[in-house]
């Protein structure tokens, strides 16, 4: 079975397939489409997926986007205002010096000890991150759920079971080839929205687990993720199709897991995406 084929059937979406010729117009962005990745398969089941590859032009973080015709309307929940942090203050910005010098037990303790937000207070565990630590491939989501908190891994729950299926479905595994972390370390209690204190007080962490990680793509799961990243509050339905960059390691946006379990009809484009960051991985030369 071909790898998009064995995707497709991890989303559970043959049933959606149609006849080309009896599809509804997509109401997604056109245009943005080059060439098929060399990693697509040749043999293609019909329809639903056919706009594949994009145009791979790296975006610069909060740089505009390339010309997109309208998008989709948003259907993930929507974030914080993640761009309006506080300046931080001299303590806040020696305390980001202090994390950028950080190695990987400096900085796995100052995570599992931090207390620069509320979050600390409801924590059950820190959830640092997984995976191989030379990882060609870095995959970022939102904040821990309840599963995560309880077992101080990211996605552990159904998203994560969805995400492994899907990592598998591009050759890829967490532990061996991947690096998994979230933008908050510590759980929002009752899975709320995370704030924007405390994306800003987390992200020196992600941010230096990227600089030591150094992988060839990121890929951002879901708006918060994207958003967040990327320093930006365009909607997902936009960030996607475009290569972004954060400190020149370029970014591909999708959905977020947990959001394909709800909406089938995403189910695709995240094929698309993860297409598109496997032409960029291989584009940056190495074979993961
Ligand atoms: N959702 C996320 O974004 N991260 C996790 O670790 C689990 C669920």
């Amino acid at each position: 079975m071909s790898r998009r084929a064995q995707f497709l059937e991890v989303l559970g979406i043959q049933t959606e397939w149609v006849p080309r010729a009896s599809r509804p117009a997509q109401p997604e962005a056109p245009a943005r489409v080059a060439a098929q990745p060399a990693a697509l398969p040749a043999s293609e089941p019909p329809a639903a997926v056919t706009a594949a590859p994009v145009a791979a032009a790296v975006v610069q973080a909060g740089a505009p986007l390339a010309a997109a015709a309208a998008p989709p309307p948003a259907r993930e929940p929507v974030a914080p205002a993640l761009v309006s942090a506080a300046v931080p203050g001299a303590a806040q910005a020696d305390r980001e010096a202090a994390i950028a010098t950080m190695d990987w037990p400096a900085l796995e303790a100052a995570v599992a000890g931090c207390t620069a937000c509320g979050l600390c207070q409801t924590r059950t565990s820190t959830v640092f991150g997984v995976g191989a630590r030379q990882a060609e491939w870095m995959l970022v989501g939102e904040a821990p759920g309840e599963n995560e908190d309880l077992q101080g891994e990211p996605f552990v729950g159904q998203a994560g079971k969805l995400l492994d299926n899907m990592l598998g479905a591009l050759g890829l595994a967490r532990g061996r080839n991947v690096f998994i972390a979230n933008v908050l370390k510590c759980r929002p209690p009752g899975n709320r929205n995370p704030e924007a204190d405390e994306a800003a007080q987390c992200e020196p962490f992600l941010r230096r687990q990227i600089a030591l990680v150094r992988p060839r793509v990121i890929v951002a799961l879901g708006r918060f993720a994207a958003q967040s990243l990327l320093r930006t509050t365009t909607p997902i339905g936009k960030l996607r199709g475009t290569v972004h960059a954060y400190q020149g390691i370029p970014v591909v946006v999708t959905y977020h897991p947990a959001y394909l379990l709800r909406t089938l009809t995403d189910k695709a484009r995240a094929w698309e995406d993860l297409c598109l960051a496997r032409e960029v991985h291989d584009r940056a030369g190495a074979g993961a």
